[in-house]
C-alpha cells in the first residue's frame, strides 16, 4: 500500500489537506457550498473522494460514498420553514395562517368531540390488540369510506366496480394511486396538475417518473376560476392524460368550480379520452356538508368514468398526524368490469406490501367507529359544521373589515372561496412587511389558512393588511 504522503500533492493541489484533524475543516468549508447546485460542484466531489480515499489509506475511515458533494443540502420545506420561523417570534401579537390544520378560537388545535369519544371507546375495547391490519386495511373502515365519498346506494359499489385500500392518510393516496398509474398505464401519460396546486402533487409525481403539466385554474384578475384557461388546456392535452382534480376546498386557492362548470369539465375530459384523479381532502369540511362535498366525485362516477380518489380524514376528522387516508379505483362500467376492479385490487395490494407492508390502525380505528354508527356519524356532521361554520364566520369578518376600513382593491373573493385556505391576492412585497412588521405569518403566494384567524386576532389582521396594502399601493 503506498504511504499516505505520496498522496499528499494531489491532495494540495484540490486545496485539501491529508491530516484527519484538517479533513474535518475542509468538508466544513465544502459543506458550505453544498447548497449549490450538483453541476457546480464536480470539483468538491473528486476532493471529497480523495479525503475519503486517504482516511481510507490511514485505516481510520471506510470511504464515504454519500459525501456532501454528491448529496447536495436540499431546500428546507417551505410550509415547515415558516412553522419554525413562527415559533421562533417571541412576540404576543404574532399570527399564525401558514398551517393547514384546523385551529379553534384560541389558535389551538381541536379534538374533535365525537373523536374523543371514539378514542374512549376503543381503550375500552378488551378485544383491540396490536396486530397487523391486513394489506389493503381495516375492511370495516375502507367499506364505510367507500360509501362516503360514492354514496351508500352508488351503483359503482353494488357492481364491485370499486376497490379501495386504506392508506397513509392522503398523501399516501396520491403517492399509492401515483405509483399504480406509472406502473399500469399502457401510455405512461402525462400528470396535469392545476396552477397552482399542493405542492407535494409536484413532488409526489416527479419522484414517480411521472411527467408532470399544469392546466390554468387561478385567475389572479377575477381571483376565481380561470374555466376558459382549464378547459382549452384539458382540450389541448394529449388524449389519455392524467388530469388532477381538487374535489372541493382546493388548496391554496380556495376556488372551485361550480356544479355546471364541473359538468363543463366533465365533458372535456369525457372527449379527450382523459383520466381523471381525484384528490379529496376536505370532504364536510369545506361547506360543512358531507354530501354537497362530495358532488363532483359522485357525478364522474355517475357518468361512468373511469377514475381513482385519494382521500384524506386528515381534516375533516381532525386525525393529522394518525395518518388515516383511502385510495379508491373505480373502473368503468363493462362486461368485465367487476373482474378488472378485482385484479386493480391485486396489483394495489402487491404495491401497498413493498412500500408500506401494511397501514396504520390506530385512526382507522377511531374513523371506522365514527363512520359506521349513526349517533357518532351524527355528532361527527355536528362538529364539522363547528369547524367549516366558524372558517365561513371569519370570512365574513375580515370581508366586513377591510371593507369599512376602505382598503384598496376589492375583497368578495375572501368569502367567495370556500374551505380552509384563502388565496387573498397579497403580493411577497406585502407578505414580507406582514411578517417582519407585523409577525403575521402565511405562504409567500398570499395563502392564508384563515382557521388561523379567531375573534382575537382578527381586527388585527385587517389593520395589519389594511396598513401594508396602502404602503405598497401607490
Ligand atoms: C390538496 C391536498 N391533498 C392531500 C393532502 C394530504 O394531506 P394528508 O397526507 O395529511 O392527509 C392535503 C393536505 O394538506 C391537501 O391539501
Amino acid at each position: 500500500m503506498a504511504p499516505l504522503h505520496s498522496h499528499a500533492p494531489q491532495l494540495q493541489a484540490l486545496g485539501a489537506s491529508p491530516s484527519p484533524q484538517s479533513h474535518s475543516s475542509s468538508s466544513h468549508i465544502y459543506n458550505s457550498s453544498s447548497s449549490s447546485s450538483p453541476s457546480t460542484s464536480s470539483t468538491a466531489i473528486a476532493r471529497d473522494r480523495l479525503l475519503s480515499i486517504s482516511s481510507h489509506l490511514m485505516g481510520s475511515y471506510s470511504p464515504s460514498v454519500f459525501t456532501a458533494g454528491v448529496v447536495p443540502k436540499a431546500p428546507e420545506d417551505p410550509l415547515f420553514g415558516l412553522a419554525k420561523a413562527f415559533r421562533l417570534d417571541k412576540s404576543d401579537k404574532k399570527i399564525d395562517l401558514g398551517i393547514g390544520a384546523y385551529r379553534d378560537n384560541n389558535a389551538k388545535p381541536w379534538i374533535l368531540p365525537v373523536v374523543r369519544k371514539a378514542d374512549a371507546a376503543i381503550h375500552n375495547d378488551p378485544d383491540v390488540n396490536n396486530e397487523y391490519l391486513p394489506i389493503a386495511g381495516l375492511p370495516s373502515f375502507t367499506s364505510a369510506a367507500q360509501k362516503l365519498i360514492l354514496g351508500a346506494d352508488s351503483a359503482v359499489i353494488r357492481d364491485g366496480r370499486v376497490c379501495t385500500l386504506q392508506t397513509i392518510s392522503g398523501t399516501g393516496a396520491v403517492h399509492l394511486g401515483g405509483l399504480f398509474l406509472s406502473k399500469f398505464h399502457p401510455q405512461h401519460p402525462q400528470v396535469y396538475v392545476s396552477n397552482p396546486t399542493w405542492a407535494n402533487h409536484h413532488q409526489i409525481f416527479d419522484n414517480l417518473g411521472l411527467s408532470v403539466a399544469k392546466y390554468p385554474y387561478f385567475s389572479p384578475k377575477t381571483k376565481g376560476l380561470d374555466i376558459d384557461g382549464m378547459l382549452e388546456t384539458l382540450r389541448a392535452a394529449l388524449p389519455g392524460s392524467i388530469i388532477l382534480l381538487h374535489a372541493c376546498a382546493h388548496n391554496p386557492t380556495g376556488v372551485d368550480p361550480t356544479q355546471e362548470q364541473w359538468k363543463e369539465i366533465a365533458a372535456v375530459i369525457r372527449e379527450r379520452q382523459h383520466f381523471p384523479f381525484f384528490d379529496t381532502a376536505y370532504q364536510g369540511f369545506a361547506s360543512g356538508d358531507l354530501v354537497r362535498d362530495a358532488w363532483a366525485i359522485r357525478y364522474f362516477a355517475e357518468q361512468g368514468f373511469e377514475f381513482c380518489v385519494a382521500q384524506s380524514f386528515a381534516k375533516n376528522l381532525g386525525l393529522y398526524g394518525q395518518r388515516t387516508g383511502a385510495f379508491h379505483f373505480i373502473s368503468a362500467p363493462g362486461t368485465n368490469a367487476a373482474m378488472a376492479n378485482q385484479n386493480i385490487a391485486t396489483q394495489l395490494a402487491v404495491l401497498q406490501r413493498s412500500e408500506i407492508s401494511n397501514p396504520a390502525a390506530y385512526g382507522a380505528r377511531i374513523a371506522s367507529r365514527i363512520l359506521n354508527d349513526p349517533q357518532l356519524f351524527a355528532e361527527w356532521e355536528q362538529d364539522l359544521r363547528t369547524m367549516s361554520g366558524r372558517i365561513q364566520e371569519m370570512r365574513k369578518g375580515l370581508r366586513a373589515r377591510l371593507e369599512a376600513k376602505g382598503t384598496p382593491g376589492t375583497w368578495n373573493h375572501v368569502t367567495d372561496q370556500i374551505g380552509m385556505f384563502s388565496f387573498t391576492g397579497l403580493t411577497e412585497t406585502q407578505v414580507k412587511i406582514l411578517r417582519e412588521k407585523w409577525h403575521i405569518y402565511m405562504t409567500k403566494n398570499g395563502r392564508i389558512s384563515v382557521a388561523g384567524l379567531n375573534t382575537n386576532n382578527i381586527d388585527y389582521f385587517a389593520e395589519a393588511v389594511d396598513s401594508v396594502v396602502r404602503e405598497t399601493t401607490s
